[in-house]
């Protein structure tokens, strides 16, 4: 079964690697996961690609083409460069020795050099070919040139608004796949149906302030997206939880946007009128929490600035 790695970010590092996990297995439920720190090891028949495209918080992924004891690469290991015109070397150390990291890329560059017709190209190489060092194994492996990730276009702002990767990163703990449906309750300028249909996701947004609707549609009409947007209070949910899958949401904070009564009782509230059997991603400011019935619950906090650490609960 096909290796795949990422090393994540270290700013939400909890987050970044329950994603990777929750991708995993959204993608094939059999996964194997191995973590090393901010290293990931994926062992799934999905390509690391595909899970890549999806994740917010990588900063380096590829497949793994074998473990090894030490530095040593021969022809076999480099028959990933075959067709490869142009490549370059990196080193990832992960681990606590110290290494001269540009001297052995050189010296794996030009190894690979004697083996290969490919070229080196810092800038846009066809393949990077990576050694990972970790305190107790080492990995031979490579990526392919990926395309950018186009992201959506967002025309109409607000000052209430949640910035696109922690939405991404809610959407994602969820496993929600290409193709489901989710529904964002206090959908506001629309960031979650904006990150959801670039991933391939169908998305129905409600908000009960008349201008924040607007401001939705607009956004959704500009990148020529399709999600619905419903002008209604939060418990029109219950009409339409055939309509769609999971729910990603960030409750109103009761500082830029209207709200309807207290946050902390339309937290409550909302808690109660949640549909049953469905996955759901909230986020609200840590200091309305509450014991809920609800069961099965993952929390995260996040840290923004002296008066606001935000909940993310996952469902
Ligand atoms: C924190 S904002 C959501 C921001 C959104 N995630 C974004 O990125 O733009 C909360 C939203 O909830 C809406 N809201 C407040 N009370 C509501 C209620 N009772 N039912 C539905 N929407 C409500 C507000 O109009 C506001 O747009």
């Amino acid at each position: 079964m096909p290796e795949s790695f990422f090393v994540l970010s270290k700013d939400y590092l909890e987050l970044a690697t329950d994603e990777i996990i929750a991708l995993a297995k959204m993608y094939d439920r059999f996964s194997k996961i191995k973590i090393i720190s901010n290293l990931v090891i994926v062992q799934s028949k999905t390509n690391w690609n595909e899970i890549s495209k999806r994740a917010t918080f990588v900063k380096i992924s590829g497949q793994i083409l074998r473990k090894m004891s030490g530095l040593f690469l021969d022809e076999e290991n480099l028959g990933v460069l075959k067709n490869a015109k142009t490549f370059m070397c990196r080193v990832i150390n992960l681990s606590s020795n110290q290494f001269n990291t540009p001297e052995l890329e050189n010296s794996m560059g030009d190894m690979i050099s004697k083996f290969s017709h490919a070229k080196v190209n810092l800038e846009n190489p066809d393949i990077t070919v990576y050694l990972i060092f970790t305190n107790n194994e080492n990995f031979f492996g490579f990526s392919k040139k990926m395309n950018e990730t186009i992201r959506s276009n967002k025309i109409k702002r607000f000052p209430h608004e949640l910035d696109w990767k922690l939405t991404r990163v809610m959407i994602n703990l969820i496993g929600l796949k290409k193709g489901e449906t989710v529904c964002d309750p206090f959908c506001g300028t629309g960031t979650t149906l904006l990150e959801a249909e670039s991933m391939g996701i169908h998305g129905i947004g409600l908000d009960f302030d008349e201008k924040m609707c607007e401001i939705a549609k607009a956004n959704i009409k500009v990148n020529k997206y399709k999600s619905q947007i419903i002008k209604s209070e939060f418990q029109g949910l219950s009409k339409i939880s055939d309509k769609f899958d999971g729910i990603v949401t960030d409750l109103p904070y009761g500082i830029a946007s209207k709200t309807s009564e207290k946050p902390q009782e339309i937290l409550k509230k909302f808690f109660v009128s949640i549909p049953k059997r469905k996955r759901v991603a909230i986020m609200y400011k840590k200091e309305m929490d509450f014991n809920s019935k609800l069961s099965g619950l993952k929390k995260y906090h996040i840290y923004r600035h002296k008066s606001l650490t935000r909940t993310i609960l996952i469902k």
